[in-house]
């Protein structure tokens, strides 16, 4: 943990020489000066100027000094406690010797970025990587993308993101593990061990930040920054567990997210903040306020003033001003008019520096040249392209693949040569010329292929150039590579349609016509309304932002190098008008039957999902028999038989889902309770036991009280969310 004696008398003796702006100073978190500390031509500083980047005094000290990082008086006036998104070690370093040498304290600084799911070696997007359903995968891309960021400079992250996502509509469902809570927590737990370590001040290790506190993903309608509302009770049954997961993992830091709470922005959110994060969890590390977040207390009406944004925040417990300077522009007078007390300013800056001891800046301050960069080194590749071809899922088989190392094929697609938009949505130093694409593997691999560059970058299509290459080609086989612009996904994408962009449904239709068999490749970052595309397809493989090594990844899977293991973490509405849609939902009076008119349906559209969570097909089959339920103490114990009954070896994942029988609160058709992942030859049999603590069956009821009381459960042991063979017991 965070707090030690030790830290904290250094911290006591820190914060008695402090004066309260140098206080205030840790609590202001600036981003990447636009200017940088380097190679700003006037001309560079003109157009910043001129788009109102920069301010007059910025540019002014950029053409007296050619190379002076406006922030940098700033910093040596103690008033700046972190950056965001300044990047290279010459840099932060520069940064760094200003603060740990010219300023009076010589309090070290924090550098944040967002190494979402990779620094260099750029790793699928967390929704595609949850699909691996493998723990060890979660951490050692962690471990992996902190080793690099921290030889880059950064010791800081913001990241992993807990956002449990239900609205595909929403564009941030990219960044998230998906939408089961269980699944979530531990994901947040690898996460933070891959991030963190045991001791986080190593030089491959960085702090993470578990993010967006809380339920941003309910955002009314599916739309970024939208409004929430909902029950204590549904909130911490469902969205507040992943956060109890980090907290026990150590995380160090935690990010408030921008949507209100019930009426309260979580920003200056005490009751979130205070109350329940160190009131009831006990949270050692500090929070630091989303983008300009501080600001938008003010815009959502809840304070009169920027002086009052700041306050409210600082005094909730939201620690760290992000961007907009709200703190160290007014709780120096707010003290001053006794508006606020000192102590709160005290107690959040004890927080920033017991991170930044923990991160061990005050002994290394200065990143050194590593002899050997690991940056995209081969075992880093090699990993990503592990994680990469695990996270593939495999969506529809009529039999066509795998492919033969001599078919030869037609390829068409935007996304076939695209290096940049293979990393995904949420990269800042990933470079798109680092990425393996699909062209770029087939000609590795010696494939036999054509390439018909028939789609633009608008997603129009260029028929007449499809038709006539589809009638002139011999090959029997289009391989079609569509979905979704990685810019058009993520934040602030949400999306009122999730068909696929532009004219590439009309393209497969044309593929399909021309009576060639279509291999249909998903590139996106959220679930899509494809069901008219899969049916026109001979396979659907969901290849999500497989990052660097995404081509040869996809091609282990086609060729067969890699039998496809992925499951989905979300599932897939067949239309958006079934948003939001999830597996683990309540049971209600009139549940959904095809059979009655009077239960909960649509009558213009079909109602079942295209995809159910858990879903992933293999190159094999698999099949579960002999479900054994053993109550074992205070553990219900699941076992059950699974055979591969095809031809070639795979890795299962088999899920364990239960139903309460009945509960204080209504409960939900089914929940995720455990998994195990099991790697089977053809025809070999073994025996799977998931052991699943009374605890993780618990739920609140309507006054929030948590229930654990003996029950009636239905158990599954099964391959996704749809099936499965089912037992009930007592427990
Ligand atoms: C963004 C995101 C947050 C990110 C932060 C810093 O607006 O909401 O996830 O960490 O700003 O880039």
């Amino acid at each position: 943990m965070l707090k030690n004696p030790e830290t904290e008398q250094k911290i006591d003796a820190l914060l008695a020489k402090m004066t309260l702006r140098e206080k205030i100073g840790q609590l202001n978190q600036l981003g990447g000066s636009p200017v940088g500390g380097f190679g700003v031509t006037k001309e560079e500083a003109e157009g910043l100027y001129q788009a109102g980047n920069i301010t007059k005094e910025q540019y002014d000290a950029i053409c007296q000094g050619g190379t002076a990082d406006a922030n940098e008086d700033a910093v040596r006036r103690g008033e700046v406690g972190a950056f965001l998104s300044v990047q290279g070690r010459e840099y932060t370093n520069r940064l760094q010797r200003i603060a740990v040498e010219e300023s009076r304290l010589g309090i070290p600084l924090l550098f944040g970025l967002d190494v979402i799911h990779g620094h260099r070696t750029v790793f699928p997007s967390p929704i595609a990587e949850a699909c691996t359903w493998n723990t060890d995968t979660f951490e050692e891309s962690a471990h992996i993308a902190a080793r690099e960021a921290r030889e880059d400079g950064i010791n800081w992250t913001f990241t992993p993101m807990l956002d449990i996502a239900r609205d595909p509509r929403w564009g941030r469902i990219v960044e998230s593990p998906g939408e089961d809570t269980y699944f979530a927590t531990r994901y947040a737990v690898a996460k933070i061990k891959g991030f963190q370590g045991e001791d986080m001040s190593t030089s491959d290790r960085i702090c993470a930040c578990a993010k967006h506190f809380v339920a941003y993903g309910q955002g009314e309608g599916g739309r970024d920054y939208n409004t929430v509302d909902m029950s204590e009770a549904k909130l911490r049954e469902v969205y507040l567990p992943p956060f109890e997961a980090a907290i026990e993992a150590g995380v160090g830091t935690i990010m408030p997210a921008f949507n209100d709470l019930s009426g309260i922005p979580c920003t200056s959110n005490k009751w979130l903040l205070d109350t329940y994060l160190r009131g009831e969890h006990h949270f050692e590390g500090f929070c630091i306020s989303d983008a300009h977040a501080v600001k938008q207390v003010r815009f959502a009406g809840t304070a009169r003033d920027e002086a009052d944004a700041a306050v409210q925040s600082v005094s909730a417990g939201c620690d760290m001003d992000m961007g907009c300077e709200h703190y160290i522009h007014h709780l120096e007078g707010a003290v001053a008019n006794g508006i606020l007390s000192e102590e709160v300013i005290n107690e959040a800056v004890r927080r920033v520096l017991r991170v930044k001891f923990a991160l061990g800046l005050f002994e290394h301050p200065y990143v050194e040249t590593p002899r050997e960069p690991s940056v995209l080194s081969a075992p880093h590749r090699a990993a990503a392209r592990d994680a990469a071809r695990r996270s593939v899922v495999l969506l529809k088989n009529d039999g066509i693949l795998p492919l033969s190392q001599k078919t030869n094929i037609l390829v068409v697609g935007y996304f076939a040569d695209r290096g940049d938009e293979m990393l995904g949505s949420w990269v800042i130093s990933g470079q798109g010329e680092d990425s393996v694409t699909l062209l770029d593997a087939l000609n590795s691999r010696g494939v036999d292929y054509t390439f018909v560059p028939c789609v633009g970058a608008d997603m129009t299509v260029d028929f007449n150039l499809l038709d006539n290459a589809l009638a002139a080609a011999e090959e029997s086989i289009v391989l079609a590579m569509v979905g979704e612009k990685r810019d058009n996904v993520g934040e602030a994408c949400s999306k009122g349609h999730l068909d696929l962009e532009g004219e590439q449904s009309e393209m497969l239709a044309h593929i399909h016509a021309s009576g060639k068999s279509l291999v249909t490749l998903l590139f996106n970052g959220r679930p899509m309304t494809i069901g008219q595309e899969a049916e026109i397809s001979n396979a659907v493989v969901e290849t999500w932002q497989l990052g660097v090594e995404a081509g040869n990844a996809t091609l282990d899977v086609l060729f067969g190098d890699y039998n496809p293991s992925g499951r989905l973490t979300v599932t897939f509405p067949r239309h958006v008008g079934q948003c939001p849609t999830y597996y683990n939902h309540p049971k209600i009076g009139r549940p959904y039957s095809a059979l009655s008119k009077w239960t909960s349906k649509y009558i213009d559209d079909e109602t079942a999902p295209l995809y159910p969570f858990g879903y992933g097909l293999s190159y094999t089959t698999y099949t579960y028999e002999n479900l054994v339920l053993r109550v074992e103490d205070d553990i219900l114990a699941v076992s059950v038989d699974v055979t591969n009954t095809g031809s070639v070896p795979g890795e299962e994942t088999v899920q364990i889902y239960t139903q309460c029988r009945y509960g204080l609160r209504v409960r939900p058709v089914k929940e995720l309770k455990g998994w195990d992942k099991v790697f089977l030859y053809a025809g070999e049999t073994k025996t799977v036991t998931v052991r699943i603590a009374r605890k993780t069956l618990g739920y609140y009821d309507a006054q929030c009280n948590f229930i654990t009381e003996p029950n009636t459960y239905f158990v599954w042991a099964a391959h996704d969310s749809s099936s499965g063979v089912q037992g009930e017991i007592a427990f």
